[in-house]
This record gives C-alpha cells, sequence and structure tokens, in this order.
C-alpha cells in the first residue's frame, strides 16, 4: 500500500508503519497531558503548604483541586503507558539500542515521582506533611528534568 512503510527503522530492521505513527502520535498526545499534570500538582502543593493554620475553606479548597488533578492526571498516565508499551513490543523497539533502555529506566522515575505525588497528597491532607513551600518548588523541578532526558533519548536515541 504507498505511504505504509515511510522508511528504515533502528528496530529490529522493520519499517515505521502509518499505523504504528498513529499510535506513536497518541502516545505523546497522552504523554504531554500527563506532564501537564505532573507540573500543575506540585504548583497546588506549594500553595497548600502556604495555607496559614486556620484558613480552613481555602485548604479544603486546594485539597479538592489536588485530589480531581491526581485523579484525572492517572487517568491520563494508563493510556500514555499503554501506547508506549504497545510502541515498545508490537512494533519491536525493545531491540532498537540502549536508549530504549534508559527512557524505560527514566519512565520508571517518572512512575515513582507520580506516586510520590499522590503520597504527599495524603500527608497533606492528614497535615503530617513535613514539606515547606520552598521544598515543594524544588520538588516541582524534577519533572522538567525528566522529561528533557526522556525527549532526547526517544527523539536523538543517542546510543
Ligand atoms: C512505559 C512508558 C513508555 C514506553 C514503553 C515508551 C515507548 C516508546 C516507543 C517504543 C517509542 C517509539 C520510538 C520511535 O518511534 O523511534 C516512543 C516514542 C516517543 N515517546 Fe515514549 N514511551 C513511554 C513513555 C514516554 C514518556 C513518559 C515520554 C515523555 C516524557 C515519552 C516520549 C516519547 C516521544 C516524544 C516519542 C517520539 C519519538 C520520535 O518519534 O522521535 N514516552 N515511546
Amino acid at each position: 500500500m504507498p505511504g505504509l512503510f515511510l522508511c528504515a527503522s533502528p528496530g529490529q530492521g522493520r519499517a515505521y508503519t502509518v499505523p504504528m505513527l498513529w499510535v506513536k502520535a497518541f502516545h505523546i498526545v497522552f504523554v504531554t497531558s500527563w506532564f501537564a499534570g505532573l507540573f500543575y500538582l506540585p504548583r497546588i502543593f506549594v500553595n497548600l503548604a502556604m495555607v496559614p493554620p486556620g484558613s480552613v475553606a481555602e485548604r479544603e479548597r486546594l485539597i479538592g483541586m489536588s485530589q480531581r488533578l491526581l485523579r484525572f492526571t492517572t487517568l491520563l498516565a494508563v493510556p500514555a503507558v499503554g501506547l508506549g508499551l504497545w510502541l515498545l513490543f508490537g512494533y519491536g523497539f525493545w531491540q532498537s539500542g540502549g536508549w530504549v533502555h534508559a527512557k524505560l529506566a527514566l519512565v520508571a522515575l517518572v512512575l515513582a515521582y507520580h506516586y510520590s505525588c499522590g503520597r504527599l497528597l495524603r500527608q497533606l491532607m492528614a497535615e503530617t506533611c513535613p514539606r515547606s513551600h520552598r521544598w515543594f518548588r524544588w520538588y516541582n523541578e524534577l519533572p522538567v528534568l525528566l522529561l528533557m532526558g526522556i525527549v532526547v533519548l526517544a527523539v536523538v536515541k543517542p546510543f
């Protein structure tokens, strides 16, 4: 079929196919949306850590926002990872070089970060979180570094 095979792939000597490009396009859409949540959630934590004692309504509003955003961000992570795994095993990318394994190691760190957001939110809700708003500002930078590393590995494939 014309246009089905576009160029040589680094994975298993197979070709990039049009269906694979659709899977990849939606992989990128869901990854982008997932990261929007991972960037915004800790910003709400910064505000939560700055709520003065006694501001119950403000605290509840921020906790409600965080809970809804965490739920939605988790829903977005599922297709992002699922479509990534489809690319990995469905199109043989798992054999395409060291970059895939390095990328998967960084993705594992993203999942750990996502999990830690849920854990921190539970601590903030129970008012047992020892972290300051300054700590949350630094914590908020981690997904930026992970995103840069993963995108460079996926696009440049340096090894
Ligand atoms: C379990 C999770 C994931 C798996 C298994 C996975 C796997 C893959 C695979 C096999 C490709 C195809 C590479 C190619 O076409 O050359 C790909 C593309 C891509 N992935 Fe992922 N991925 C995952 C998560 C992520 C995350 C978290 C990000 C971003 C932070 C990301 C960003 C990208 C980008 C930007 C591309 C396009 C690369 C290109 O076309 O040049 N992926 N992914």
